[in-house]
């Protein structure tokens, strides 16, 4: 990188600190920690495969709602740009560093049912987050690379069997009342999140990306959306002991067959931040009506470390008092520790709600 252009990479990232600063509606992580001396100490860096701090940041500079607004924009950017990232990290996850992989033993692990009658909780889902080795993250990852890996996939996904065994539907292609329909019912992602849109997570949008699901839905892998892949296993009631099991089982055929970009301390590498370490989201859709009204929910939840969403997805609304509540740290603790994190978070939430 010539000074010339160093210069203004940095004046770029200078403006885009005045627009934060200025900005009395934002307070993201990345206002927080976007500072004059990160500016002086990175801003000329550029990664092996060209990506800048200004690639990182411009979803969090355009959508000054974000509440961390930065992601990777190639697994580099993580090390290269660390004095921005690891304030974030460490204050999103309340850690930056995070221990080796432990989904715990599935002979002895043994979750009972958190709701038998079915009164509040309608679905468990938990899912991971992967980025396939040598392939850039999405923000910069090329029409062909999306192709040759969703080509790669597909071929890992003929070693499932049994009740693992399914069907990869591609994007493209797709008609609308099926793709509605997936949707509808929780399955499938959709193009409507502006803080991935701006970090240019929808390039070439549909291409290179689609669905695998088990004959039940209950197992399903999303390839080439905010991460190379999401693998997850979902199904209706509270039956956490079976949902985490056959999510350990679909990794573990995957890991057989793909290298996925791991980090010793920051744990799994995602395109967001927030994702990183064990990448779990273990959430149910729970029906809590008379919590959820109350004016300090969201903070009771957050005091369990737990995040509350709409049953549409994160961004989304809800209805009835049934909300989306899941883990908020996936750092810093092993797999097992953050399912038990939710699962004892959940079981107060109920025990909460039968005392209004
Ligand atoms: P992610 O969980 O992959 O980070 P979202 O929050 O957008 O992304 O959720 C993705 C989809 O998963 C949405 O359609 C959402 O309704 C669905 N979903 C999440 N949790 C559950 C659950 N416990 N039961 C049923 N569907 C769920
Ligand atoms: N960038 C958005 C924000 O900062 C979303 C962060 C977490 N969500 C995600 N899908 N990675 O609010």
């Amino acid at each position: 990188m010539s000074e010339e252009g160093g210069v203004s990479l940095k004046e770029n990232l200078l403006t885009y600190y005045d627009k934060l600063q200025c900005d009395p509606c934002c307070n993201s992580l990345l206002k927080q920690n976007f500072t004059k001396d990160v500016i002086e100490e990175i801003g000329n860096k550029v990664t092996n495969s060209g990506c800048t701090l200004s690639d990182c940041i411009k979803s969090g500079v355009e959508n000054p709602d974000s509440s961390t607004g930065i992601y990777a924009a190639d697994a580099e950017s993580y090390t290269l740009f660390a004095p921005l990232f690891r304030p974030i990290i460490e204050k999103y996850h309340g850690s930056i560093k995070h221990p080796f992989v432990d989904f715990g033993n599935p002979e002895t692990i043994n979750f009972a049912n958190l709701d038998p009658t079915g009164e509040y909780i309608i679905s468990t889902r938990i899912r991971v987050g992967r980025n396939v080795e040598g392939y850039p993250f999405t923000a910069t990852i090329s029409r062909d690379q999306q192709e040759a890996l969703e080509t790669k996939i597909k071929e890992a996904l003929t070693h499932f069997d049994g009740d693992l065994e399914g069907t990869y539907c591609p994007l493209p292609g797709m008609d609308d009342p099926t793709r509605d329909q997936l949707v509808e019912d929780h399955f499938l992602f959709q193009q409507g999140d502006r803080f991935l849109q701006s970090a240019g997570g929808y390039r070439n949008w549909p291409h290179g990306r689609g669905i695998f699901f088990n004959k039940t839905k209950t197992f399903l892998i999303w390839i080439n959306e905010e991460d190379h892949l999401r693998i997850i296993s979902m199904e209706q009631g509270a039956n956490f002991d079976s949902v985490y099991k056959r999510l350990m089982r679909g990794i573990k055929i995957l890991e057989q067959h793909v290298s996925f970009y791991r980090d010793d301390e920051l744990g799994y590498l995602t395109f967001c931040p927030t994702n990183l370490g064990t990448t779990i989201r273990a959430s149910v859709h729970i029906k809590i009506p008379k919590l959820s009204s109350q004016p300090n929910f969201k903070e009771f939840c957050l005091g369990l470390n737990l995040q509350v969403r709409g049953t549409h997805g994160e961004h989304t609304d809800t209805k009835g008092g049934v909300y989306d509540v899941s883990n908020k740290r996936r750092m810093g603790l092993t797999e097992i520790e953050v399912i038990r994190e939710m699962y004892n978070g959940i079981t107060q939430i109920i025990e909460k709600e039968k005392s209004l």
